[in-house]
């Protein structure tokens, strides 16, 4: 399978090349990014790593890359300021997800291509993104709140000193501030996580908190997510690429899920080579359900605030 990054050059674009050679599944990873430069020597870097890791190519370009890609990974847009929410960078990077739209179906991507978009605000920018490429809408996925759900499993795990890998939690709904913690369904070890030995009620809201406010956080610290996007990144191109069917938190537009409709948000999606084989309305609790449904009613604002300028 041949995975185009757009934006491949960039901190998010090159941590999921990196994620993606290291996980040693996809044949092809092609990095298109409009500093050329900065592309050329993100793939020399990660070409200089091939041997001890996977037989792939690792190439760049533009949009020629397009034609033969399986899956294209739009990670392109300017990045949020620390205290700028994802909903207000819709302003500022509308204008250039649409130009990268408008080259991706111009270069004719395969009819069978998955676009996951991973640009903020990534429900918005996933939801137009299934308006104007010529593709089916099982076809565009957005990263969602997968990002979101494994920072939130890392802090519980911290927090009850447990194998993170043994903890299963999810966060739904909008990739931004009034994403949805599902705690009706967490578990630590295949058990519910308030048996858990060392859970105390009150870790819940600090928990959340802490998971919420993490990309914020990261930008602080460092400028950006990279490493945990990027393994966010391969989660869904994994189970794309190998057919796992996993059900996965990710973003798509809503077609009745939890009385949802026309806005794309995360539920949880059966994830497989052809893209969304499904979503599934799993019993959740009243607040958790309306949560879900307020991002939806939050995003839908926003969308009638973008889609005339998307035209
Ligand atoms: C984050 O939360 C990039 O939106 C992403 O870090």
């Amino acid at each position: 399978m041949k995975v185009a990054i757009i934006g491949g050059g960039g901190l998010v674009g090159s941590s999921a090349a990196f994620a993606l050679q290291c996980g040693g599944v996809v044949r092809e990873i092609a990095l298109i990014d409009v500093n050329r430069d900065l592309a050329e020597g993100q793939a020399l870097d990660l070409q200089h790593g091939t041997p001890s890791v996977a037989d792939q190519a690792i190439s760049t370009g533009g949009y020629e890359q397009i034609p033969d890609s399986d899956v294209i990974c739009i990670t392109a847009g300017l990045r949020r300021k620390p205290n700028e929410s994802r909903l207000d960078l819709i302003h500022r990077n509308t204008g250039l997800f649409l130009q990268i739209l408008k080259d991706v179906a111009a270069a004719g991507p395969a009819p069978s291509a998955i676009v996951l978009v991973v640009s903020n605000p990534v429900d918005i920018l996933t939801y137009v993104a299934a308006q104007q490429l010529n593709l089916p809408y099982h076809q565009v996925i957005g990263l969602g709140t997968q990002l979101d759900t494994i920072r939130f499993c890392s802090f519980i795990a911290r927090a009850i000193n447990v194998a993170p890998t043994q903890v299963s939690a999810r966060i739904l709904g909008e990739h931004g501030d009034s994403m949805v913690p599902i705690w009706s369904s967490a578990t630590v070890g295949g058990f519910p996580l308030d048996r858990h030995p060392n859970w105390r009620p009150n870790l819940a809201h600090e928990i959340f908190t802490r998971t919420k406010g993490s990309g914020a956080e990261v930008i602080k610290k460092k400028g950006g997510a990279g490493f945990a996007v990027g393994i966010a990144i391969r989660d869904v191109i994994h189970s794309i690429a190998l057919d796992q069917r996993r059900i996965l938190p990710v973003s798509t537009v809503q077609s009745g899920c939890y009385g949802i409709r026309d806005v794309a948000l995360s539920v949880p999606t059966v994830v497989g080579r052809s893209g969304v084989l499904g979503r599934l309305e799993i019993e959740l609790w009243p607040k958790e359900v309306q949560g879900i449904r307020n991002s939806a009613r939050r995003l839908t604002e926003t969308l009638k605030q973008v889609l005339p300028s998307v035209g």
